[in-house]
């Protein structure tokens, strides 16, 4: 048999209108696995759980069960059982009967039976006592336990919980966190499990699904997503993290923070990296013996350790410690080689497709820029009425002509509002590389993205518009680049 009970391959769901809620996702799920998706508000976890539900039918790809195709299936019959993300009981029922319920549907049990399961169910989520309440009497956090002893009560092979514990306070959340996942363990059930809290999937999980925009960013075990992050994202949305722009310098040597740190990771030299360094993984030495010094600037008990941040420079560094060291102190600090995280950079620069328009000017990203289209023929110059002259005394209309347009990151100014600048968009990401933000500026028609770096926070959803120096703004032929 089989060790894979179900396999997404190549799922996306486009909604009508055009969202494109999830893209490519690929996974397969062993038989008792507790896998988890995570993710931030928006990311498509619902919407890939209603797919596994059979709520939902994917736009392309296909659902196996078993080996055989269920993509088309009608939910009743698939061996899954749904605990929604909002409750869903029946309010004219008892919690006796709400958790009955499927079970007197099925008809193969006798009254005795139906007793027997439902006051294990009741067990399992602590509520033994609970039987002739009326549902709608009950807290939240009690209706969303009565939820859970109706999914597991019908024995389902897999069970998918959406936002499970959404409703319960801290305290309860993770008491249940913990009867859950030891809930899974002795059913033998497999768990698919959505939330979007870092610590609750860690913790729960036997493999974890990080997701973003429908794409899936990288699955593995807590232990592989938290030690080896595959991009930026992933580790900024995993647990603390400094993260930093790094450069290979030599064999086994990375620089950042402007020091040079011995790693584990080959990479070639001067190749652009994301470097990200757990606090937790930061050694407090005497400032002699570390590989950089600089000043505590803020320091905060945590509870179990300090949080603390130290300037190099222009860029923090976060530490945790269970030694505290008090704001104002100089310390040195030191990073073991293996705990230098290094990941190719997602990008280097923007490049986009574009063309030139009768005035001269460059159309990418859903704007039109002003720009230096002579540097498209070295040597040439423009004549009185624009066309460029090249060094042949060739004049060239450059109209509608395609370019390839590539723009520095540090390149791009951000303005405060979406009409001063010469193209425009929302922001969707923010992660901060120690002495400053990237930030990603989606377009509104096409979605092109814009990734600039600046020193200066935006929030997540602003407005604004870009505004690019006419110099930094580097063009080829597209036909030249073709040869
Ligand atoms: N029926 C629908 N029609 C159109 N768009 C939808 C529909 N359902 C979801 N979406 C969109 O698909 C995207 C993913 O939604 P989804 O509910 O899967 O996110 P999520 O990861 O579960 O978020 P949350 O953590 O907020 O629950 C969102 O942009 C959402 O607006
Ligand atoms: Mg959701």
């Amino acid at each position: 048999m089989s060790d894979k009970i179900i396999e997404l391959v190549g799922i996306s769901k486009e909604f009508d209108g055009g969202t494109l809620a999830v893209s490519d996702f690929n996974l397969h799920v062993n038989r008792g696995e507790f896998v988890t998706f995570l993710g931030p508000s928006g990311c498509g976890k619902t919407t890939t759980l209603r797919m596994i539900a059979g709520f939902e039918i994917p736009t392309a790809g296909k659902i196996l069960l078993d080996g055989k195709d269920i993509t088309n299936l009608p939910p009743y019959l698939r061996p899954v059982n749904t605990v929604f993300q909002r409750y869903a009981l029946f309010p004219h029922l008892n919690v006796y009967d709400n958790i009955a319920f499927g079970l007197k549907l099925k008809k193969t049990f006798t009254k005795a039976e139906i007793n027997k399961k439902v006051s294990k169910a009741l067990q399992m989520v602590d509520l033994e006592d609970f039987e002739k309440r009326k549902v709608t009497t009950l807290s939240g956090g009690q209706q969303q336990r009565i939820a859970i002893a109706r999914a597991i009560v019908n024995e389902p092979e897999i069970l998918l919980l959406d936002e499970p514990l959404g409703a319960l306070d801290l305290k309860m959340r993770k008491d249940m966190q913990l009867e859950l996942k030891d809930m899974q363990r002795k059913l033998g059930i497999t768990f698919i499990y959505v939330t979007h809290d870092q610590e609750e999937a860690l913790t729960m999980s036997d493999r974890i699904v990080v997701m973003k925009d429908g794409e899936v960013q990288q699955i593995g075990t807590p232990q592989d997503i938290y030690n080896e992050p595959t991009n930026a994202f992933v580790a900024d949305f995993i647990g603390e993290s400094n993260i930093y722009n790094g450069t290979i310098v030599g064999d086994r040597k990375v620089r950042f923070i402007n020091k040079v740190f011995d790693c584990v990771d080959d990479f070639e030299i001067n190749a652009k990296v994301d470097v990200v360094v757990r606090p937790e993984d930061v050694e407090i030495v005497k400032p002699e013996e570390g590989i950089v010094s600089g000043q505590i600037v803020s320091s905060i008990f945590k509870g179990v350790h300090y949080e603390m941040i130290m300037m190099v420079g222009k860029s923090e560094v976060m530490i945790q410690s269970t030694k505290e060291v008090k704001v104002g102190e100089t310390i040195g600090i030191r990073v073991s080689p293996d705990n230098i995280h290094i990941m190719k950079r997602d990008f280097v620069s923007n490049v986009y497709d574009g063309y030139i328009d009768k005035i001269n000017k460059v159309h990418f990203a859903e704007g039109a820029f002003e720009c230096d289209v002579t540097q498209l023929y070295p040597g040439s110059h423009l004549d009185s009425e624009g066309y460029v002259i090249t060094t042949t005394g060739e004049k060239i209309d450059l109209t509608n002509v395609p370019v390839r347009v590539e723009v520095g990151l540090k390149d791009i100014e951000i303005i405060d509002n979406d009409e001063d600048g010469d193209a425009r968009g929302s922001i969707i990401s923010i992660v901060y590389k120690g002495d400053h933000y990237q930030i990603i500026i989606c377009t509104d028609e096409e979605e092109e993205e814009i990734v600039c770096d600046t020193e200066y926070l935006w929030n997540e959803n602003d407005r604004v518009s870009v505004k690019i120096p006419k110099d930094k703004i580097k063009l080829t032929l597209k036909a030249v680049e073709k040869k």
